[in-house]
């Protein structure tokens, strides 16, 4: 039986010191980098510990079980076993996917982004020669999906990539099997390639289903590429290791081709951490921690239903990054602006997600319930001073 895992205390997390917590000075609570709140799952302290001890800390081996282990932990997540033959290791997800562009696209090509969405990919595909085409997610008023229609026109156009985010940061959505589909015939029919960042799967709540996308038929197998971590599942974003997958000969081919630098850059710790958490000892952990996370996005629901009525929020299926929307409370393009300098809560920015962020903030629940409390009372509490302010 999964047991919740509980976030360390706000004093020991003012011990940390990376970027979520020494960006910003004390008196501000910080919900906006995508790191947790959580202790390691015991056999990642342990595999890191052993080496440590036995200062195994040198290059990382050409040979290791980490692709055979991710292998493993998607059968048992997601029913799909991909081949390790078709996997390589890098640094972390961002140039996986740059050096994956990179081989698939000609300078100028045009690559499909779904905004709003993790705002380094406009910077991700301009860095591998790419100029990004923006096809924004389509909001049913029940939740999110890929516009396939905005997307077919996009590649009829002459788009030659499509880097999804799936599951997508920052609205939580997880993109159904029929669109994932879908999106691979449309890009077969036009020669183009699909880019999925998969790196929140791992968290997404038992009452979704994942699709991994190389799952999702013969022409995903095709056109696809996966780039997959454990890093925000397992918060180990700081140890840099990620996995580029690929199914088809063809992207096999692509991965096997990368100069060799490209899997030497991946960190020794990484790679430790990163199989044994993929390794059914962690899954218990994982349960736990997906429990938390479902007791914090439905307090966060709650929280804001009560201080801070008017901003409208859908609970993400997947992750621990909720997308609020604060337009109808009149605090402008950007509130976390506001909300960093008056309330000392740091919410990622809206508008830095592309157009459909403004009036936008994304807050990380991956914490403390008492931390979320404080930081919706905070910014609640400008609520009514803008109310004063403005009677
Ligand atoms: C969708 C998505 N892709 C990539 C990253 C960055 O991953 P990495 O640190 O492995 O480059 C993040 C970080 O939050 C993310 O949310």
């Amino acid at each position: 039986m999964a047991v919740a895992v509980t976030a360390l205390t706000l004093a020991e997390l003012r011990q940390r010191t990376s970027e979520k917590w020494r960006e910003y000075p004390e008196e501000v609570l910080p919900l906006f980098v995508a790191e947790t709140d959580f202790p390691l799952a015991p056999a990642i302290t342990h595999a890191l510990e052993r080496a440590v001890r036995d200062g195994d800390t040198g290059y990382v081996a050409s040979h290791t079980p980490l692709a055979s282990a991710y292998a493993a932990f998607a059968e048992r997540r997601f029913g799909w076993r991909p081949d390790p033959a078709g996997m390589r290791s890098t640094a972390d997800v961002s140039m996986g996917i740059v050096e994956i562009l990179r081989r698939v696209i000609a300078p100028g090509d045009g690559v499909i982004v779904n905004p709003p969405v993790y705002p380094p990919f406009f910077d991700l595909v301009d860095e591998a020669g790419g100029v990004p085409v923006r096809v924004p997610l389509r909001d049913t008023g029940e939740g999110w999906q890929l516009d396939l229609d905005g997307i077919a026109a996009a590649l009829q156009s002459g788009a030659r990539a499509v880097l999804l985010c799936n599951p997508h940061n920052p609205t939580g959505t997880v993109h159904s099997a029929e669109s994932l589909r879908a999106l691979a015939e449309l890009a077969a029919q036009y020669g183009a390639t699909v880019v999925s960042d998969e790196i929140h799967a791992p968290l997404t709540q038992p009452d979704a289903r994942f699709t991994p996308f190389l799952s999702a038929g013969t022409a995903a197998e095709q056109v696809g590429f996966a780039v997959v971590s454990a890093s925000k599942a397992f918060n180990l974003a700081g140890l840099k290791c990620a996995l580029m997958v690929g199914a088809s000969a063809q992207a096999q081919h692509v991965l096997r081709d990368l100069p060799v630098e490209v899997e030497w850059r991946t960190g020794q710790f990484g790679m430790l951490a990163a199989v044994a958490a993929f390794a059914p000892e962690s899954d218990e952990w994982l349960d736990g921690l997906l429990l938390t996370l479902d007791a914090n996005r439905r307090l966060l629901a709650d929280l804001l239903a009560v201080h801070l009525p008017g901003t409208r929020y859908r609970m993400p299926a997947a992750g621990y990054l909720a997308w609020i929307d604060f337009s109808d409370l009149g605090w402008g393009e950007n509130p976390s602006r506001r909300i960093l300098r008056d309330a000392k809560v740091a919410l990622h920015f809206g508008p830095a997600f592309g157009a459909e962020g403004a009036g936008h903030v994304r807050l990380n629940f991956g914490t403390s319930p008492e931390i979320i409390t404080q930081a919706v009372a905070r910014i609640a509490a400008l609520r009514t001073a803008h109310a004063e302010s403005t009677e």
